[in-house]
């Protein structure tokens, strides 16, 4: 990552260093007949974003930068990251910390996501307020919506940003004063069920204009999701994508427990969404962007392989940012300026030099990817399929994803079936309820 983001050479002497004999190893069966690699990934490996209900679709980059907030991050980073992707055509996530001037300083497209604190678009006491996302939503700048529900690394976790920490400029992009703790819960309180969820999802469509509107979550409860695709069928009503994050995915700041055991890992939350969606015949208008350490042109093929349509990544663009995993997000002391709100620290990150790291990272791995399609014997990612990816299971026996995983035929769900370990979480799935009965 760091030499991708140097520009220099990203090339490896002498061999793996993986036991290619090792349980869990995986790779990628190539072609007898290799295809050319794709001259312009950058601009020819993109995927449009928005359903039938949606006036303004968004032609998104295949690889784009995940959700982390100005808060957690520094405005230099901020900054250095939305001038990398206006320069490398690609879409940057604010975070649930909102749009601050930093987004909007270079005008790279943003993806603004709304947290449980509704920053951005909240009344003074902390719920939902539909002019201030209307007027916010307007600008040109923000391309998509997503409402955050959950992230891999904390899910069903809230967040709290001291009141030491909000300086101005934090308590401008959220629209919360300074002197008291900011806080994210762990519930939204602008709906409680996946019916309302949904209507949320249209209401935010329409308050903006028509921009594509969609969900980020971990998952967790399988009936929690299939009672989200429940509520699709009964209402008609659907996201114009869902971003899946694993329970491997980075955060700023979260409980060890939840870290290490909460929440689905993406490759199995990937095609369960998947599978899902293709389960009651609405995978068609529904993109799918994954992330969780999806940081090399191979880590991309698999999630597409599995299901994604799109992916992201956040510690990958922290690392084009010279993140050296200090691990010191929390503490306001990150040595390199990424991680912090100290000024002099801050000063450690010169935005013109780390903008272009993160434009040369997206597009070197964005090539990357062209020339694994290519070695796969394809012309366009989105053809990757389960059964280009193999995995060894046991010391003398290899399987590919499609042996390995089940995939669901269209509208299997709506038949009832949705399979021995899956069929108990469908059939109490509620349209009208999270949680169990
Ligand atoms: C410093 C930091 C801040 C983050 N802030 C948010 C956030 O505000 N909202 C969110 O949905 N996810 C947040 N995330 C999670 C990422 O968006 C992403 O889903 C996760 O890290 C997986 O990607 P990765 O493995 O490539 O880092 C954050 C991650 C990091 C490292």
């Amino acid at each position: 990552m760091y030499q991708r983001a140097k520009g220099v050479s990203d090339k490896k002497p002498f061999g793996t260093e993986l036991n290619v004999y090792a349980e869990g190893y995986t790779w990628l069966t190539h072609s007898m007949a290799p295809r050319p690699v794709a001259e312009h990934p950058v601009e020819t490996f993109r995927i449009s974003v928005g359903g039938a209900a949606c006036r303004k679709p968004y032609s998104a980059s295949i690889y784009n930068i995940s959700a982390m907030s100005f808060g957690s991050l520094s405005a230099s980073a901020i900054r250095a990251l939305n001038k990398g992707a206006k320069q490398g055509d690609f879409a940057h996530n604010t975070g649930e910390g909102g749009v601050s001037r930093y987004h909007q300083e270079f005008g790279g497209d943003l993806i603004w996501q709304i947290g449980t604190g509704y920053f951005g678009c909240r009344t003074g006491d902390g719920d939902f307020d539909a002019d201030r996302f209307a007027a916010q939503a307007s600008l040109e700048q923000i391309r998509l919506i997503e409402i955050k529900i959950s992230q891999g690394a904390k899910p069903g976790h809230g967040g709290i940003l001291p009141a030491a920490k909000i300086t101005p400029e934090i308590a401008e992009a959220r629209g919360v004063p300074r002197g008291a703790d900011c806080v994210s819960p762990a519930y939204h309180r602008a709906f409680g069920t996946p019916i309302e969820l949904l209507e949320f999802t249209a209401r935010l469509r329409e308050l903006s204009g028509g921009k594509p509107v969609g969900f980020k979550l971990c998952v967790g409860r399988p009936d929690e999701f299939f009672a989200v695709c429940k509520a699709m069928v009964d209402t008609g009503l659907a996201p114009d994508f869902i971003t899946v994050d694993g329970a491997e995915g980075g955060t700023g700041a979260a409980p060890i427990e939840f870290s290490d055991h909460i929440g689905l890992p993406a490759r199995e939350g990937i095609l369960f969404v998947h599978n899902a969606l293709v389960g009651v015949n609405v995978r068609e208008s529904i993109r799918i962007i994954a992330a969780g350490k999806l940081i090399s042109g191979f880590d991309i093929a698999v999630a597409l392989a599995l299901g994604a349509d799109l992916c992201n990544t956040a510690r990958g663009f922290m690392f084009a940012l010279g993140c050296i995993q200090a691990q010191t997000c929390h503490t306001n002391q990150c040595p390199v300026g990424v991680a912090t709100q100290r000024r002099s620290l801050q000063r450690a990150l010169v935005v013109s030099d780390k903008a272009q790291r993160v434009r040369n990272f997206h597009r070197k791995t964005v090539a990357a990817l062209a020339e694994v399609v290519a070695a796969a014997g394809l012309d366009d990612p989105g053809r990757l399929e389960a059964s280009h990816i193999f995995q060894r299971t046991s010391p003398a026996e290899i399987k590919s994803f499609d042996q390995l995983y089940t995939f669901y035929e269209p509208g299997q769900l709506l038949d009832g079936r949705a399979g021995d370990r899956l069929q108990r979480f469908w059939d109490i799935a509620d349209a009208s309820r999270f949680g169990p009965k």
